[in-house]
């Protein structure tokens, strides 16, 4: 006799944890599901892995395939290799995968071949770059899903462009903001500061930095004009930045580190619960990060984005989300004109991102799943 549909829940890096851990939840209260955790262990050390699960509550990994770092093509090679010798083994009614890192793409294109049902959390974003990895995993993974699980509308129309089928794709809202409203009655924004930048920043105005993009971090003058740009800002305000173990190692490669840390108060990457604590003291966010600006978009902290594009653009529209570009020289105008305007009151936000979309997704799964025969 066959039991309960099993979901192979796949979490690889740092950004994909706060999106898995309310899917896990919800498929525990409903208890029509089983949901299998696996790991493919991209981000391993504890500050970048560990840390999320015990501050977010999720169980340890049923399975960990232990992969690691490597070249995009070495690491998603790896992924491949591993993860349908899994499925061989040890058959999956669906593979659900978030976002857009390397596992996302892998692991769908493993499943798809073996026909194996595969659903996409945060599907259809789009920021038109193909020079961004993410970029080019977000395409493929939509384009071999099953079920396609949306965040905003500018999603459900890029999907409709690529002529993805309108009955695969469900508007459910943003799981990341599921953890994040769950998260804030245990955040503790007064302790986070002081413990990381002193207790006499209790009053003191900041800006949070996060910067890890491969566009801006991995040549070396570029860097070079970021630190500067930095530089130019702290005269201002101060910044904290939680530093990236990419980041870190191109600033050492580039021996900028000593610069970077003189303008900016760098510290190791930190736990989820802290860095929100964090997020919703400071005064502005400047970051290259995607989930950073949905973050701040809800708490309402001003975000100034150091790309040229997003792939998120409700946090544009209904958010407090401002697109600064990619050159380092309008950073510190942009500071300045953010810093002139009083803090805004949180604005409502967009449509669905009300704690509930993971909700949404299992009850969509359950359906899926009920009618095994949908899939062909
Ligand atoms: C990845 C994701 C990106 C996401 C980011 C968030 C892809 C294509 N990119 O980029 O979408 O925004 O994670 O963190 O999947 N490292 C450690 N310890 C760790 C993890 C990584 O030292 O726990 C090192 C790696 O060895 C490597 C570097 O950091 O040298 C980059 O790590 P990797 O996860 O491969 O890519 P990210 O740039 O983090």
């Amino acid at each position: 006799m066959k039991g309960r549909p099993r979901v192979f829940c796949i979490v690889a890096a740092r950004p994909n944890f706060m999106k898995v851990a309310p899917i896990l939840r919800a498929i525990e209260q409903r208890g029509t599901l089983e949901a299998v955790l696996v790991h493919t262990g991209q981000h391993y050390d504890a500050g970048m892995s560990e840390v999320f699960f015990a501050d977010l509550g999720i169980r340890a990994p049923d399975i960990h395939l232990s992969i690691g770092a490597g070249s995009h093509a070495e690491q998603t090679g790896k992924l491949m290799m591993a993860f349908e010798k899994l499925c061989l083994e040890d058959r999956p009614d669906l593979v659900l995968v978030v976002g857009d890192v390397n596992a996302t793409v892998a692991c769908s294109l493993a499943a798809a071949k073996l026909h194996i049902p595969v659903a996409h959390v945060e599907a259809g974003l789009r920021s038109g770059d193909r020079g961004m990895p993410e970029e080019l995993n977000r395409i493929v993974t939509d384009a071999l899903a099953d079920l396609l699980f949306t965040t905003e509308p500018a999603a459900n129309e890029n999907l409709a462009r690529e002529g993805v089928a309108a009955g695969k794709v469900h508007f459910v809202g943003n799981v990341m903001v599921d953890s994040l409203l769950a998260s804030l009655g245990r955040s503790d924004p007064p302790g986070a500061v002081a413990r990381i930048l002193g207790p006499d920043f209790a009053e003191r105005e900041f800006a949070l930095l996060t910067l890890h993009r491969p566009a801006n971090v991995d040549d070396p003058g570029r860097l070079a004009r970021w630190v500067e740009a930095f530089e130019a800002v702290a005269a201002r305000i101060p910044i904290v930045c939680p530093l990236h173990p990419r980041t870190a190692g191109r600033l050492e490669a580039a021996g900028l580190r000593a610069r970077f840390e003189a303008a900016v108060a760098a510290t190791g990457p930190l736990g989820y619960l802290e860095f929100i604590g964090l997020m919703q003291r400071a005064r502005l966010v400047i970051t290259d990060s995607g989930g950073l600006q949905e973050e701040a978009t809800v708490l309402g902290v001003p975000c100034l984005t150091i790309r040229a594009n997003t792939e998120r653009p409700v946090t544009l529209t209904a958010g407090s989300n401002r697109l600064v570009g990619d050159a380092p020289a309008a950073l510190a105008p942009a500071v300045a004109e953010a810093l002139a305007q009083p803090r805004p009151a949180a604005a409502e936000a967009p449509e669905l991102w009300d704690g509930r979309a993971a909700e949404r997704i299992v009850a969509v799964l359950e359906r899926h799943l009920a009618g095994g025969a949908e899939h062909g």
